[in-house]
């Protein structure tokens, strides 16, 4: 996507400034078990979207020869995104009548796991809750014409998380500085969580997904095609 840390940090910092998604009217007229699902993944979403905070902080002084100072700016700013998607997420719950939560066992499992880690590896369990994330708004953006609030959202978050990915990859390229064998065990990694991510959220969001006659097989081979862009040959 992009080819040199200036230009990722020039992308974020343009897309810092792209229109904040309004607030949406009210919606009703889901049927109340679709509507309760998608509440209940909502919520799931947001604790997931925010609880980045300390990486932002970790990134700017940790020793780490792939990360120059723009791509430490660039991991900031992609930190503040997310915090942007959980403000937009929690908005959509507003418009369905229904709040945020504050822990859920899988996410407080993924930030416990972030916590002991070191900062390369809360970056691979995040660019692995890229895939899955980007997966499940692509969901929303293509399985709501009814509710165009909940589309919106899901079109314009699963754009930006597809550049997150790109942007991760292109970190760990850095990490793996060219060795072949470095590739294979951050790849190896990163197709684990995945794993683990995809399990967790096929099994958690079950109620929405046969409310919207999405498989877990098919939801499952969708990871994986977006999983195959993180570890395509370079
Ligand atoms: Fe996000
Ligand atoms: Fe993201």
């Amino acid at each position: 996507m992009h080819a040199s840390t200036e230009e990722w940090l020039r992308y974020f910092r343009d897309n810092r400034d792209r229109p904040a998604l309004p607030v949406p009217a009210p919606i009703t007229g889901l049927e109340p078990a679709l509507h309760r699902a998608l509440v209940r993944a909502l919520q799931c979403l947001h604790l997931g979207e925010a609880g980045e905070g300390r990486l932002a902080v970790e990134i700017l002084r940790v020793r780490d020869p792939a990360l120059d100072a723009a791509l430490r700016e660039t991991v900031v700013l992609y930190v503040a995104e997310e915090g942007r998607h959980a403000r937009e997420v929690a908005q959509l719950l507003g418009a369905l009548g229904a709040r945020t939560l504050t822990g859920h066992h899988s996410e407080l499992g993924f930030r416990a796991l972030r916590r002991s880690a070191g900062h390369r590896t809360k970056m691979l369990t995040l660019a692995a809750a890229e895939v899955v994330g980007l997966a499940f708004y692509e969901v929303l953006a293509s399985h709501f014409p009814h509710a165009p609030a909940v589309a919106h959202l899901g079109r314009v978050i699963a754009r930006e998380e597809t550049a997150h990915l790109a942007m991760q990859r292109f970190y760990f390229e850095r990490v793996a500085a060219g060795s072949r064998a470095k590739r294979r065990v951050i790849h190896a990694a990163f197709r684990t969580i995945v794993g683990a991510g995809v399990a967790t959220l096929t099994f958690d969001q079950r109620a929405l997904l046969r409310a919207l006659a999405v498989t877990p097989r098919d939801f499952a081979l969708r990871c994986a095609e977006i999983t195959r862009t993180f570890t395509r040959a370079a």
